[in-house]
């Protein structure tokens, strides 16, 4: 009986991929990836193997949720090791906990394999420990893609330690002016940290007051705590500045720039 895996690709360089997720793609069938899955890891996936792009559009969501479904259940009747992969970890805002209830419910054989999510793993890599003690005892993760009507909901999260908002780029400025409405200091550090992981990584530091005012592209994590500030203490001043190869540093290559708005 075919197996079919649900894998997390972590959050870009394909050595921060888990061993178990790099030895099920050098012998996967076939693999149906996400948007955010880098091309780095795409090139681990056996070159025999049957691709498959099913990276949503924005507003088609649901349309192609049922055909990714389809296509898995298409998958797992000819092939005997089927990999969905996510980014990140499959379990984070990723539909995966859906994905495998729905396979499971229909006989399927799963196996999960976690990824590093970029919720800890990005702000780490931009120099951002989501806890410090005395400084952070808890963190948050929460999604942005929230009602607009919903503010009074970002207070329940207004006094967390660290916040971490994925998918909130969009909505950085209501989300500042929602958490600051529920009584966080509007002096409070935000950091966007913009692919990464990858050679284009990107930071972009502010304090919630302005943080609608920053430039920032999506994908980004948005980290809002005092532990933002650890991050000048973590990385050296002088690569803060633009287009420094931190490669003997954090071991990931990426140019940093710091940018304050
Ligand atoms: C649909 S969620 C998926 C999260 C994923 N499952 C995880 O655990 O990282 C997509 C969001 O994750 C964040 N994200 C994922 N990879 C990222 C990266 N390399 N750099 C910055 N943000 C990233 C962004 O906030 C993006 O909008």
């Amino acid at each position: 009986m075919s197996t079919i895996h649900i894998v997390g690709a972590g959050p870009g360089r394909a050595d921060l991929l888990t061993v178990r997720a790099a030895r099920i793609l050098a012998r996967a069938d076939a693999v149906l990836y996400d948007r955010l899955v880098s091309r780095e890891v795409l090139e681990l996936i056996s070159p025999a193997a049957e691709l498959h792009d099913v990276g949503k559009a924005e507003g088609r969501q649901e349309e192609i949720q049922g055909h990714i479904l389809d296509l898995l259940e298409d998958c797992g009747r000819r092939h005997e090791t089927v990999v969905r992969l996510k980014g990140g970890d499959p379990m984070v805002f990723g539909r995966g906990g859906e994905e495998w209830r729905w396979l499971v419910a229909r006989g399927w054989n799963v196996e999960v394999t976690p990824g590093l999510s970029s919720a800890i793993s990005v702000p780490e890599l931009a120099g951002i420990p989501v806890t410090y003690r005395g400084i952070a005892g808890g963190f948050a993760v929460v999604t942005g893609h929230r009602h607009p009507a919903a503010c009074q909901e970002w207070a329940a999260y207004a006094h967390v330690d660290t916040l971490v908002v994925l998918m909130g780029v969009g909505r950085r400025a209501e989300i500042a002016d929602c958490l600051i409405a529920a009584g966080r200091d509007g002096d409070t550090p935000v950091a966007f940290v913009e692919n990464g992981s990858t050679a284009r990584q990107r930071v972009v530091v502010t304090t919630l007051r302005e943080a609608g005012t920053c430039e920032v592209n999506s994908p980004a994590v948005m980290v809002i705590g005092e532990v933002v500030n650890l991050r000048g203490q973590l990385i050296q001043p002088a690569h803060f500045n633009a287009a420094v190869d931190l490669t003997s540093l954090l071991q990931v290559g990426e140019a940093h720039t710091r940018q304050s708005c």
